[in-house]
């Protein structure tokens, strides 16, 4: 097949990127802008396969996304392209409602236009395929989880612009019929992750000797999913899903924030101990709460496992040990993120 990945150089699309080249025969297009949050070392791995194409563009530009989707012919598009980080959208809410939300309606037009000019089997197998977030259904209490047919309940203007892009994606199949499929899925973590987010933060400000921020009182929950196994998932869907259904992805791992920290800093005590022989955990140092923020997140994935035969393959602790690994022996990679880019300082405090 042919793969469109919008935002194929951020987390998740590169990790699908890499494993749609190292494990399919599928040819694969990333169109992605390149903001701070898209990187071509994440995609060094695929670039040389003849199977792997790049375009810099903005889903916002109508015309740059219908210049390539006429180029390319792609069976299916993978949209991943947005803004991701919870505390950036308490910061800067508006770059969030342009590309999540406008820059999905431009996808979904320029989608449908392409859909409509296919005709007999390349019509019918043709498939739009949103990736969203489990954030649109709101915080739960102590017990629950979301399932697919959980009402939408968004708290941050992050998950707020998921929520209306998922609004639009389903709307645009309802009402043109264009084949779309959407997926749900917890927090992911793994090897790529940019250091804003709280995993690659933490082993990063801890390996450089500073204080690890733990907001509030750390027993915030979330579900955490090895980004492979949210990359296979995806594969899956886009492969075997139904038209027209949601499809809810979690890791089957809830943990307490305080709870991650303290994994990754045991952990680096086996693997890096510090120089001075005390333990990283004396680093943690709680700092005031983000704004707003949700309580507790955990996902039913009975569905996709039953339709699918999709399952995570991978535990929490074994999944914390490789991303560990990962970021001891790729400093090079996260080293140039700091030089450049983004130093691990906090964000979204909303003051005033
Ligand atoms: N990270 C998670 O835990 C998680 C969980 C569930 C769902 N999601 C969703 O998965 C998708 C990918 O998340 P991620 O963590 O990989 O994000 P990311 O921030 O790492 O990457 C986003 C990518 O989109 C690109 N992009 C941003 N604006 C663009 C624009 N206007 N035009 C083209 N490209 C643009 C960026 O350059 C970057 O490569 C998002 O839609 C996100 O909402 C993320």
């Amino acid at each position: 097949m042919r793969i469109l990945v919008t935002g194929g150089a951020g987390f998740i699309g590169s990790a699908l990127v890499r494993r749609l080249i190292e494990h399919t025969e599928h040819e694969v297009l990333v169109f992605d802008k390149l903001t701070y949050a898209g990187l071509l070392s994440s995609l060094e791995p695929a670039s040389k396969s003849n199977r792997y194409g790049f375009v810099q563009g903005d889903i916002c530009d109508a015309e740059a996304v219908r210049a390539a989707i006429a180029d390319f012919r792609p069976q299916v598009i993978a949209h991943l392209a947005a803004e991701s980080h919870v505390d950036r959208s308490i910061d800067g809410p508006g770059e969030f409602v342009q590309t999540n939300v406008v820059g999905t309606f431009v996808m979904l037009q320029q989608a449908l236009g392409y859909w409509r000019g296919l005709e007999g089997e390349d019509k019918a197998s043709f498939r739009f395929h949103h990736i969203s977030t489990d954030e649109v259904f709101g915080s739960l209490g102590e017990t629950g989880l979301f399932t697919e047919t959980t009402p939408y309940d968004p708290r941050s203007p992050y998950s707020a612009s998921k929520a209306a892009s998922d609004h639009l994606v389903s709307a645009w199949g309802h009402t043109y019929g264009l084949p779309v499929l959407m997926t749900n899925c917890s927090n992911n973590y793994g090897p790529y992750h940019f250091p804003e987010k709280l995993i690659p933060l933490i082993i990063i400000r801890a390996l450089n000797g500073e204080p690890l921020p733990v907001y509030g009182d750390g027993s915030n929950v979330r579900d955490w999913l090895f980004v492979d196994d949210h990359a296979r998932a995806l594969q899956a869907v886009f492969e075997r899903g139904r038209p027209g259904q949601t499809y809810n992805v979690g890791g089957n791992a809830e943990r307490r924030n305080i709870d991650v920290v303290r994994a990754i800093c045991a952990s680096l005590d086996r693997k890096r101990p510090r120089a001075d022989g005390k333990p990283y955990a004396d680093q943690i140092t709680f700092v005031t709460d983000r704004p707003g923020h949700d309580a507790r997140y955990a996902i039913d994935a009975t569905k996709i496992r039953d339709e699918l035969g999709w399952e995570p393959s991978k535990t929490f602790e074994q999944g914390i040990e490789e991303t560990v690994d990962w970021y001891l022996n790729n400093s090079d990679w996260w080293q140039a993120i700091l030089d450049k880019r983004y130093k691990t300082e906090r964000l979204g405090v909303a003051n005033g």
